[in-house]
């Protein structure tokens, strides 16, 4: 079978000082090009090929630069520095600065967060309205941003001073206010997420979701996608062996929908790719071609439950109820000078982690190790035995 091919150019630039020749697709990103050929993980992919979250920030000839949407042809002649080519002695501080405010969490975003302030850091005299703007764009879901330009300005402030920040030592009591203990690896982007664990022999997956939220799937071409170079094998629902259909509550979300089935949200899967990296994986994705009847998606949870609404799944379009009983709710009627009735709805919640979804499965003699994240690892494990 004849292989499609990828374009390729020449250029030069400068990586943490050293001069690297570079030989591929222009159109790379520059944090794809880190993470996967040169294995630096301190750039974070949170939300690429977006550009919103801030994760990914590096420096640019010195200037902040979001590494997710700046393709290689952007780097060449220039230079690139990460967070592995700061001065070591100024990282310390800022870090351990970090660690001693409570400056992260999860610690995701926070090489990003350094990154982008580290300019303002050694410009000398920063104000706290400076971090705050240059925090503007770049997100932090779990530790607030109070704490985080706390730590700004505490590394400034010892930056500027040529002082130095340490961290406490432990005397080993119970009791002690000690920095989180993995703060420094998290800080640094040295602690490896499920995205940034390598392999030997590790292929790559991508899947091609539905470009519709309701649709009957009437045809699934992947003919062109096999003919990508790097690319390995294209499944499809036909080639799930075991059990198709997943779910925590209701066991009717099919980990890929077959031809003539119908889609229920833009998340449903109808294929999946895999090839030697990630961006051959998406490539490929974007050149299979679907073809379906477009039907009209039930977007309010009211319309769904009327009588004449097409029923999504089939024991019904509610998917549980939960009464909640506290107190005596008649005798506290009875008792109320005013009693209104209604129905009141709450705003939708996102979680909004930064950490992308996403899982590496290594084969074990017996079995396979699956690394994902989650709070529920067991409940990963029951589920993934199924197919
Ligand atoms: S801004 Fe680059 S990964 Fe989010
Ligand atoms: S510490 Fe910022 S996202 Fe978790």
């Amino acid at each position: 079978m004849e292989k499609i091919k990828l374009k390729e150019q020449t250029m030069e630039f400068k990586l943490n000082g050293t001069t690297i020749n570079y030989e591929g697709d222009p159109e790379l990103s520059l944090m794809t090009y880190l993470r996967d050929v040169e294995e630096i993980i301190s750039p974070k992919d949170g939300c690429a090929p977006e550009g919103v979250c801030g994760c990914c920030t590096v420096l640019l000839d010195g200037n902040v630069l979001k590494a997710c949407i700046a393709p290689m042809r952007r780097i060449a002649g220039k230079e690139v520095i990460t967070m592995e080519g700061l001065d070591p002695g100024k990282k310390e501080t800022v870090i351990n600065a970090f660690a001693i405010e409570g400056g992260l969490q999860c610690g995701f975003c926070t090489p990003g967060i350094i990154m982008k302030v580290w300019p303002l850091l050694n410009q000398g005299f920063v104000t706290e309205k400076e971090i705050n703007k240059a925090l503007n764009s770049n997100l932090c879901r779990c530790t607030g941003y109070k704490k985080v330009t706390k730590s700004c300005l505490s590394a400034a402030e010892a930056l500027r001073n040529n002082a130095k920040i340490e961290l406490p030592q432990s005397s080993g009591k119970v009791g002690e206010s000690l920095p989180k203990y993995d703060s420094l690896r998290l800080a640094t982007g040295e602690a490896p997420y499920v995205a940034d664990l390598k392999f030997e022999g590790m292929v790559h997956g991508a899947l091609k979701f539905s470009d519709h939220p309701r649709a009957k799937v009437l045809k699934i071409d992947t003919s062109v996608a096999e003919k990508l170079d790097g690319v390995f094998r294209v499944f499809t629902a036909e080639d799930i062996p075991g059990e198709r259909f997943t779910g925590l509550i209701v066991p009717d979300w099919p980990l890929m929908l077959k031809r003539g089935e119908t889609t229920r949200y833009v998340g449903d899967v109808l294929a999946g790719i895999v090839a030697e990296t990630e961006q051959i994986a998406r490539e490929a994705v974007a050149l299979i071609d679907v073809e379906y009847e477009v039907l009209t998606p039930i977007t309010d949870p009211f319309d769904a439950l009327s009588k004449n609404c097409p029923q999504i799944h089939k024991k019904g379009n509610l998917l549980s109820t939960t009464e909640i009983k506290r107190g005596d709710s008649k005798k506290a009627e009875k008792e109320s000078a005013f009693v209104t009735k209604g129905t009141y709805t709450t705003q939708r919640i996102e979680h909004a982690f930064l950490e992308i979804e996403c899982c590496v499965a290594q084969p074990l003699e017996g079995g396979v190790e699956v690394f994902s994240q989650s709070q529920e690892f067991m409940k990963t494990g029951a589920v993934s035995v199924k197919f």
